[in-house]
């Protein structure tokens, strides 16, 4: 028992000291990643969207000024049909339901708030309330249409 016990210590401190000396994996880079796509999620977006993703009562439907009010981003909702390269442009440029009776931006554009690098963090941090059938789909779509760019 006690030889175990010393054998999974040793085992966690090398993988610790591995990625300190790896300056973070890509695996521990991702996990970072998303951590900053949750923090940026619950600064930037909650506010409408929910903090669990949840979105708006009646999003379905045109509220009191003729506009959609903010979805759900979660297995009810529909951000997961739409291609990474879209997500992003939605994020940046911001977005309105072309049937929205007033002109304005309802989804506010956030390209002179986030940085590309968020923006894809934040998408991917969507991508975790989604089913594994619907990030599937989703993964697919964006083969054809990945993030405009990958550099930071
Ligand atoms: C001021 C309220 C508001 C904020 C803040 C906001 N959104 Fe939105 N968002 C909306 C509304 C309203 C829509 C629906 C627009 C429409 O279709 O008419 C929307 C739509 C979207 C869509 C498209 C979803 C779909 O099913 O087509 C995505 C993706 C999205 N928002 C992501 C975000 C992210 C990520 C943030 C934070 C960085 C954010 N939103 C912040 C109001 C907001």
């Amino acid at each position: 028992m006690r030889k175990l016990w010393i054998l999974v210590t040793t085992w966690l401190l090398m993988s610790a000291a591995g990625q300190a000396m790896a300056g973070g994996g890509p695996s521990s880079r991702d996990t970072s990643r998303l951590e900053e796509g949750e923090r940026i999620y619950q600064q930037y977006c909650a506010s409408c969207h929910g903090s669990e993703g949840e979105g708006q009562p009646n999003w379905e439907h045109q509220n009191a000024q003729g506009e959609l009010p903010a979805p759900p981003h979660g297995p009810e909702g529909h951000t997961w049909k739409h291609s990474d390269a879209m997500l992003y442009r939605i994020i940046a440029e911001g977005w309105r339901d072309p049937w929205n009776k007033t002109e304005r931006l309802t989804m506010p554009a956030f390209e002179n708030v986030l940085t590309p690098a968020e923006i894809r963090s934040v998408v991917n941090y969507l991508k975790t309330l989604w089913t594994p059938e619907q990030r599937r789909h989703q993964a697919e779509e964006s083969e054809g249409a990945p993030f405009p760019s990958q550099s930071e």
